[in-house]
């Protein structure tokens, strides 16, 4: 398996397998809305065999505090086919993804999703805690990976694509 940049040629399996792990439409929607946006930060698939098997995506997420903005990022949406979870993959992806972030030098990542699953790449409910933000609670998560980077809080204001 590998895991590398989304491309053009990938659309269609990216649709299919992000609505069958959804069980609707709604997702990749989501997907093409932010496409068509610009709002696209990193993409990545996980190819096995010549077959997309798993897919995330990272939109950017403005944090304002105090007239500055940080260019933190929002991970959504994530899926991997149904037959091919609880293997790896999605795993593959978060750590991929997380160091393509780090790489475009991210200071930051949120993510509203499992509270089960993503502490295991070091994302807390207790580092989100600090922003303003549509979400609270256990599912809204963020990862500092510029140490102290959300410390003093701030706003985030979401892609346009997710309609919040
Ligand atoms: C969530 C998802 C992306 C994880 O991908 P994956 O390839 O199955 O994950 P991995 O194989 O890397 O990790 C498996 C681990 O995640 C856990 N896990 C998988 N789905 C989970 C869920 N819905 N809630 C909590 N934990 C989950 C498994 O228990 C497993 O834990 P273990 O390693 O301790 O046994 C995948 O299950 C999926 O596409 N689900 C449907 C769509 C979705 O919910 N997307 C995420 C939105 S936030």
């Amino acid at each position: 398996m590998v895991i590398r940049d989304a491309r053009e040629g990938d659309q269609l399996a990216v649709a299919r397998l992000t609505d069958l792990a959804f069980a609707g439409p709604d997702e990749s929607a989501l997907i093409a809305r932010l496409r068509d946006d610009g709002d696209v930060l990193i993409e990545l698939v996980a190819e096995d065999a010549g077959e997309i098997v798993g897919h995330i995506l990272f939109s950017p997420l403005p944090v304002e505090r105090d007239g500055a903005t940080a260019e933190a990022a929002a991970l959504a949406p994530m899926a991997v086919l149904p037959g091919r979870q609880r293997s790896g993959v999605g795993s593959a992806l978060v750590k991929a993804g997380l160091d393509a972030c780090r790489a475009k030098g991210v200071p930051a990542v949120v993510v509203l999703g499992h509270p089960d699953y993503y502490p295991r790449f070091g994302f807390t409910a207790e580092a989100a805690a600090t922003l303003q933000a549509p979400f609270s609670g256990p599912a809204f998560m963020a990862l500092e990976l510029t140490p102290g980077a959300l410390e003093h809080g701030g706003r985030v204001r979401y892609a346009k694509a997710f309609g919040l």
